[in-house]
């Protein structure tokens, strides 16, 4: 399988394209490009991945979502069905995890600056807060009743410095998110004290994209530690532990992430034994994978319109999307793996292609999706894909250049359903106004 593919993705006899049994020429024609394609089979699985091996050696579990990774009704319905929970970090993400099957008790809301609305329509809902701040905990109070105190985790900033860009590092002491382990006594004393908290645990998430193993184990041993400390100090058993996200996924050839489930199997055991060498009970272990669970479902499909050479070393094929509905090369300089649709003319794709630069349609130089791409003879009017779309392209997606967001579909044994529908022209100017004064 080619980095980042969907599970369910495979070639029909001529070569064509298909995802979740579905012929991607027929999706395109269907509901138009460009695309997004999330595959149902490789979402399951990636949660499966997760869930099973917790089940056998750490049952005491629940695995978070996190939604800023892609976040939709449709898809909260089907990562419900798989018994997850959801960690939202805005008012938007909760509103909308409030229209779906997901339960209240089971999302965290996280921020490190909540406006009153967003604490307040948390708290209504009886939604955990991932308390961020001392601003934010006199809030808490300030709106929370004691007749039904707010549930309130504690960020930490753990100080363990994880490889990964640095806009995607969370953990090290100079983060914005979280309290420095120097506070985390008195934060958990004052919520454990106030009658109007319900002090639940504590979390501390290191980066995103992340492929080494040994961070999230250093992670394991100094929240271990920092139960320890809560015991001793405060006497208090913590029932919540938090241990974030981040796991990589394989965008490109040169990545090399960790195999879920050996990776949870691993995990899981180090905290059990690291719990029991400590004599502490086992609090609830919650993970918040985002990325994980639907970046190499989704695929982008774009069409390629013109193709322009502008030196003998570089040709542009030009797609009718780019930046909007994929702004992480631009921001993260981050790699997809991308490959036309229709089988290749000769044989494989990789045999006879040439290299070819894939630039957006936006009116920015920098719109460019990737340098250098191998191509075989891609023609206008054919489709390309770009895999490992899923997480962090549709919820990261603008309106740039007044652009119409793409549909994000679901698809399944042959089936398709529309997540999110494609915008329209009215949709672009639904929230303007004319003048009223000139
Ligand atoms: N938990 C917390 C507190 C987080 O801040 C994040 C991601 C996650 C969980 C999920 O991490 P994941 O499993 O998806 O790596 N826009 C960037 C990624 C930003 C990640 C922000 N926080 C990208 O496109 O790479």
């Amino acid at each position: 399988m080619q980095s980042g593919q969907p599970i369910s993705f495979s070639r029909g006899v001529n070569g064509d394209a298909y995802i979740g049994g579905c012929l991607v020429n027929d999706l395109v024609k269907k509901y138009g490009s460009p695309l997004y394609i999330l595959d149902q089979q490789t979402i399951i699985e990636n949660c499966r991945s997760y869930t099973m091996p917790l089940s056998q050696y750490y049952p005491h579990f629940r695995v978070m979502y996190a939604g800023k990774a892609n976040l939709t009704i449709g898809l909260l319905d089907l990562l419900t069905s798989e018994g997850i929970g959801l960690d939202v970090s805005s008012g938007g993400e909760l509103y909308t995890a409030l229209q779906s099957n997901m339960k209240s008790e089971h999302i965290i809301f996280h921020g490190n600056n909540k406006s009153i609305e967003e604490l307040q329509l948390a708290i209504d809902h009886q939604v955990t807060i991932m308390l961020d701040n001392d601003q934010e905990l006199d809030r808490i109070m300030h709106y929370s009743s004691k007749t039904q105190p707010t549930k309130v985790m504690v960020r930490l900033k753990p100080g363990i410095e994880a490889n990964t860009h640095d806009y995607i590092k969370t953990g090290h002491s100079e983060s914005k998110f979280g309290f420095n382990l120097s506070d985390m006594v008195s934060v958990v004393k004052t919520c454990h004290e106030s009658d109007r908290i319900q002090f639940l645990g504590i979390h501390a998430h290191i980066g995103s994209q992340l492929f080494d193993p040994a961070p999230y184990m250093a992670l394991v041993d100094c929240m271990v530690g920092h139960l320890v400390t809560l015991k001793q100090e405060l006497g208090i058993d913590v029932h919540q532990l938090n241990l974030g996200g981040g796991v990589g996924i394989k965008y490109t050839e040169a990545d090399h992430p960790l195999p879920i489930s050996d990776f949870m199997t691993t995990l899981s055991q180090r905290l059990v034994q690291r719990l029991d060498e400590k004599g502490l009970s086992h609090p609830l272990l919650m993970l918040e994978p985002g990325r994980s669970i639907v970046g190499d479902a989704g695929v982008t499909v774009y069409t390629i319109g013109a193709i322009k050479s502008v030196s003998k070393e570089k040709t542009y094929v030009f797609v009718d999307g780019g930046m909007a509905d994929n702004p992480r090369p631009l921001i993260y300089h981050s790699e997809h793996l991308f490959e036309l649709v229709r089988g290749p003319v000769n044989g494989d794709h990789s045999d006879n292609g040439q290299f070819y630069a894939i630039a957006g349609k936006f009116c920015e130089s920098g719109d460019v999706l990737a340098q250098k791409v191998l191509l075989d003879s891609p023609k206008s009017g054919d489709l390309l894909m770009v895999y490992g779309t899923g997480a962090y392209n549709y919820s990261m997606a603008s309106n740039y250049n007044r652009a119409k967001r793409p549909a994000m579909i679901l698809v399944n044994q042959g089936q398709s359903q529309i997540l999110v529908q494609r915008e329209s022209f009215e949709d672009l100017i639904r929230l303007d106004r004319r003048l009223e004064h000139l």
